[in-house]
């Protein structure tokens, strides 16, 4: 079967309250719109067409250039049935079924989609729709069905009856129309209390033809969820939500809680990781095997090894967290960063576009900013390396098998060369050769009985006053 599709994404989405076109609100990481299309291409059309309106060039940057996708703008909103209209004009010269969907109902499942065009080939129908039962039917549109229960129309909740208000089965917005059907759309009538011409009259115009039609009941109410007010919106985004968790229980990663995880579309987990409650993987983010995700943890764009330890309140973006490394609780793993195997990075530990080595330590308190630094390192609580002067940022190199001292401030551009030591305390301005000791910091003084003498000092003091004008 040639296949074609057309998604229908040029409504103003007005019931949105939003100034973000509707079909590009992203849902766990993905636009609306791009869901619909990896449905789709499950199906391989030979193309895609996307009618968009006026945010035709935020539609067509988000999804940049896809060789089998091409645009149709719609400048005016005239309806479903317009929209299809402009689509067909960019489907000239293409023979077989084309598949018509709203870019507003992201649910929607290749599964279903290849069923229904099965059906809709193995009838012969010329245009076909897919409906399904809604127990809350709303604004969708009411199949009208005749006594042997062949489909007759299909009629607007805003136009129809109080009898057909009742009527349970209901419009998806998917069809199947074949291309060698006479030019059922131009015969489309505008609907004047809309003032737009719905392609719902399609299965009239084609019934009063006598052209072969049929409606089959086979989608869930779930699935077929548009979207058209932000409530619709946040009950599709936890529909989503619950068939992603699924598919990953099902492939062997284990949720304390699968109720407040949310991981985008995108991301990969390898089997055996545990993952606890409210944890956000989001972006492009590969988790590896055997993982354990403590509570409250965010990871966004990054790749984290097998074995990884993320303990509790930690946020990791873009960065690479190697095989058997510990991160947190409570640290910042920004942009840019390499932690290597078996790293420890652990409570309060900010680490910016630094690369640390294997085996290095920066357990408590540290601020890690334009550095390299090598393997088996200690760094020692509240070390910060100062990499901006104001100006510019400046880099920190820290040699294998080094020792910063507590409390240190290691003044980019500076290196620590291999093995050496800093002593705790040390503000560090000056290269440290290798296997030295750098000292930073003001020499220690002791000065004897001091407080023996602070405290007779006081004493005396206390009783000049107090004999003072009685000798
Ligand atoms: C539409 C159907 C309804 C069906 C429901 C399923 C019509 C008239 N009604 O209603 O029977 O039950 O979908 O979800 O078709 N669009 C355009 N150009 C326009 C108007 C809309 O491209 O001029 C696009 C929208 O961006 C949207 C899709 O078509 O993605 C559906 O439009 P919408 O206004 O959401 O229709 P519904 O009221 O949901
Ligand atoms: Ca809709």
């Amino acid at each position: 079967m040639k296949i074609m599709c057309v998604v229908l994404a040029a409504g103003l989405g007005k019931r949105m309250n939003s100034s973000l076109p509707k079909v590009l609100h992203t849902l766990h990481g993905t636009p609306m719109l791009h869901h619909v299309l990896n449905t789709l291409y499950e199906l391989k059309p030979l193309r895609i067409v996307v009618v968009a309106g006026k945010h035709l060039k935020e539609i067509k940057e988000s999804i940049g250039d896809v060789s089998v996708i091409s645009f149709v703008q719609q400048k005016v909103p005239m309806g479903t049935g317009d929209a299809l209209l402009k689509a067909w004009t960019a489907l000239k010269g293409f023979q077989g079924t084309v598949v018509v969907v709203n870019g507003d109902t992201p649910l929607i499942m290749s599964k279903t989609l290849k069923q229904f065009l099965t059906l809709h080939s193995k009838e012969k129908n010329s245009v076909s729709m897919l409906s399904f039962i809604a127990e809350d039917p709303g604004s969708y549109g009411r199949v009208i069905r005749d006594g042997a229960g062949d489909i007759i129309s299909i009629v607007e909740d805003r136009d129809a009856t109080e009898r057909q208000k009742k009527i349970k089965e209901v419009n998806s917005g998917v069809y199947a129309i074949e291309t060698d059907t006479p030019h059922l759309l131009e015969e489309i009538k505008l609907n004047e209390s809309k003032g737009e011409y719905y392609l719902t009259d399609i299965i009239g115009v084609a019934k009063d033809k006598g052209i072969k039609i049929g409606a089959y009941c086979i989608g869930s109410e779930d699935e077929f969820m548009g979207v058209n007010t932000k409530k619709d919106f946040g009950k599709v985004r936890q529909l989503m939500r619950d068939r992603i968790i699924k598919k990953w229980v099902n492939r062997g990663i284990c949720f304390i809680d699968t109720n407040s995880v949310y991981i985008s579309t995108d991301v990969k987990i390898d089997k055996g990781t545990i993952i606890y409650p409210n944890v956000h993987l989001e972006g492009n983010t590969r988790i590896g095997r055997g993982c354990t995700i403590y509570p409250n943890v965010r990871v966004q764009d990054s790749i984290i090894g097998d074995g990884v330890i993320i303990k509790d309140s930690t946020l990791i973006e873009g960065s690479l967290v190697k095989r058997k490394a510990s991160v947190g609780p409570f640290a910042h793993i920004r942009p840019g960063s390499e932690i290597g195997e078996e790293v420890k990075i652990g409570n309060f530990v900010e680490v910016k576009k630094s690369v640390i080595g294997s085996h290095t330590k920066a357990s408590h308190l540290t601020y890690l900013g334009d550095s390299k630094v090598g393997k088996n390192v200690n760094i020692g609580a509240g070390t910060i390396t100062c990499n901006y002067d104001g100006y510019k940022k400046h880099v920190t190199i820290v040699e294998d098998d080094v020792f910063i001292g507590s409390d240190s401030q290691l003044i980019a551009p500076v290196k620590i060369g291999k093995g050496a030591y800093v002593g705790a305390g040390s503000t560090i301005t000056n290269d440290v050769p290798s296997l030295a000791l750098g000292l930073g910091r003001a020499r220690q003084v002791n000065i004897e009985d001091w407080v023996l003498r602070k405290k007779l000092k006081i004493k005396n003091k206390k009783l000049k006053i107090k004999y003072k004008g009685k000798s």
